[in-house]
């Protein structure tokens, strides 16, 4: 466990306005500020930042909570990980008191992965193990320039020489294991990860080895490459192959591509301002972290169809985190490596003069689906587009594009427009349907992940709602049910995530040591955005005092007593009902 004293300080040295700022532009609303949901896609922000409160709460998708919350969120981050990311924002060391999880000393898997990097590197140089890589890497024509520039190396065909190796210099098993260098057999027994493998070392901005991607050499029937899994230094979701090399050149624009052979060929080749995913497709967060260093990214993925949808949903993702983006399009190639070996670097400059526009890319994507001298492929083409255009948000290119495409398919751009229109009324129609929607399930809570008995036990669940509220807006509230056990206990709660709050809450004020930011490390990231949601509602009501807090007390207990009547075969209040209507009509005689 962490010292709650370290957590209130890290959360009152990392103002949330502030650490919200990485995420989004905020504007002043208020004495509260807002901005677009860095959670969801949204054109109108309805992320709202309590600066008061510190917390955030967005309406369109229910993310919410503190600034650790946030971070989580964010970063992809544990609980502990976000406080130590927070922690080293503004120079405050976290110690992890809790030994349940191994904690791993980071400095030492940096030192274990630069030991493994070098020792796969004095393979392919220098040792006779390693004379199968460099026969690959010559078939590859690596020149030694660039394979020392990318610190390539080669792993041995072998199980055990990594991980001897690393034995050797006093690295234990789960330390190799943890950063995915070494596996456990089913007899616990270490084995190499990599084995006979071209290895590129993967680095973070400052240069660290953060992990590995291992190439096959040709002829195996294995697969094509092994990349790390996460790890404690490594998250793919986030990193990007060569942006340290990149970082310096791309100010004005940046090469994506899809494989780190690509990006070594177009370093190699001069385009130093290309970088790679690795192992998985572009993310959102691969996204935003772009944005810190680049205006402009031009896509360059490969030329078949996998490449082509890749680049489509590559744009959107881009395109969303407000990157100017452009399609570069390698003919006669499969992808930029072979491309500069066909063709050599003019021809690439060339290419990179001739990127098209994602409109263009997503135009020309569909017409080379269709027969445009067929009127059936036409009119579907057309549908197409329209479609295509009712996704652009800007009026006036939209009306841009329009004119462009009614000139080159010979149409008038007032059939396109008013097709088009049509399209943006009915996607409006159907958003503001799922919106409300979305809204009701809420309420009723269906398909509620985080509370799912609320559904069945709407009554008693919404009491619970209110309690929880007070009870993490104000100490008295906490200071009094600390005092009489008998007012309410967590017996009294019906839902389990009521249950559990209301214990972990109890538990904390009884140890003299309840705050709000501890209590997030027994949560998930939704939970704690239910709980933000919670005290919203609650603080905007004017009645939060002892009678009210005693009132859903009593309210809960009726709850649970009714629900308790249920169980027993006939309901006593039916029967209770029947007589007294009895009653009255014998009366009224
Ligand atoms: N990739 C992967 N696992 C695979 C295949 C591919 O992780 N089994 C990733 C690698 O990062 C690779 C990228 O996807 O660099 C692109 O894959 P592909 O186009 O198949 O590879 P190339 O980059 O062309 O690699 P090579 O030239 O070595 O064949
Ligand atoms: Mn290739």
């Amino acid at each position: 466990m962490i010292d709650p004293k370290i957590v209130e300080e890290i959360k009152l040295r990392n103002p949330i306005e502030d650490v919200m700022a990485q995420y989004a532009d905020l504007k002043r609303a208020g004495s509260n500020m807002v901005c677009l949901c860095p959670f969801h896609s949204e054109k109108t922000p309805s992320c709202t930042v309590f600066t008061a409160r510190q917390s955030f709460y967005c309406f369109g998708c229910g993310a919410g909570g503190d600034v650790i919350s946030l971070v989580r969120r964010a970063e992809g981050l544990e609980y502990v990980e976000a406080l130590e990311y927070l922690g080293k924002r503004v120079g405050i060391e976290v110690v992890n008191t809790d030994e349940r999880r191994p904690r791993y000393d980071k400095n030492r898997l940096y030192e274990m992965n630069k030991a493994a990097a070098r020792f796969f590197r004095d393979v392919l140089f220098s040792r006779p193990e390693g004379e199968a890589g460099r026969q690959y890497a010559r078939s590859r024509e690596l020149s030694e320039a660039v394979v020392k520039h990318f610190g390539i190396g080669f792993a041995p065909d072998s199980y055990t020489a990594l991980s001897g190796y690393l034995k050797d210099l006093g690295y234990t098993d789960e330390e190799m294991v943890a950063c995915f260098l070494a596996k456990k057999n089913e007899r616990g027994r270490l084995y190499d990860i990599f084995r006979a493998r071209l290895m590129f070392p993967i680095l973070d901005v400052s240069g660290n080895v953060i992990a590995f991607s291992g190439r096959r050499i040709d002829g195996g029937k294995e697969m094509k490459y092994v990349n790390s899994a996460d790890t404690p230094l490594f998250y793919k979701r986030k990193n990007l192959f060569a942006l340290r090399y990149a970082k310096n050149s791309c100010a004005d624009n940046l090469i994506l591509c899809e494989g780190q052979m690509d990006t070594i060929a177009l370093h190699a080749a001069g385009f130093e301002n290309a970088v790679a995913t690795l192992g998985t497709a572009l993310t959102p967060d691969h996204a935003r972290l772009l944005t810190k260093y680049t205006k402009k990214v031009t896509l360059c993925y490969d030329s078949d169809e996998a490449g082509v949808n890749a680049t489509q949903k590559a744009l959107r993702i881009l395109g969303e985190v407000g990157l100017e983006t452009a399609v570069l399009q390698l003919t006669g190639a499969k992808d930029p490596d072979e491309y500069l070996k066909k063709y050599g670097k003019d021809a690439f400059a060339r290419l990179l003069g001739e990127t098209r526009s994602k409109f263009r890319f997503s135009l020309d994507s569909i017409l080379a689906k269709y027969d445009m001298k067929q009127t059936d492929d036409r009119v579907r083409a057309i549908e197409e587009i329209c479609r295509m255009l009712a996704d652009v948000y800007s009026v006036s290119e939209r009306e841009i594009y329009t004119r462009e495409i009614a000139e080159e398919l010979g149409v008038s751009a007032d059939s396109i427009k008013q097709d088009t229109d049509r399209l943006i009324a009915k996607a409006r129609r159907e958003r503001k349907k799922a919106e409300s929607e979305e809204a009701r399930r809420r309420i009723a809570g269906i398909g509620d992940r985080v509370n799912p008995d609320y559904v069945s036990n709407t009554g008693a669940a919404s009491a619970e709602d209110q309690l929880l509220g007070l009870l993490l807006l104000y100490d008295e509230h906490r200071a009094t049910v600390l005092r009489h056990p008998d007012l309410l206990s967590p017996e009294d709660f019906i839902t389990a995530f009521g249950k559990k709050i209301f214990s972990l809450i109890l538990e904390g004020e009884k140890n003299g040591q309840y705050s709000e930011a501890a209590l997030g490390e027994s949560l998930t990231v939704e939970e704690a955005a239910r709980l933000e949601a919670l005290k919203m509602k609650r603080v905007s009501l004017r009645q939060n005092g002892a009678e009210v807090f005693a009132a859903y007390c009593a309210a809960l207990r009726e709850e649970k007593k009714k629900k308790e009547l249920d169980k027993s075969a006939v309901s006593a209040d039916d029967l209770a009902g029947y007589f007294a209507g009895l009653h009255k009509k014998l009366n009224e005689k």
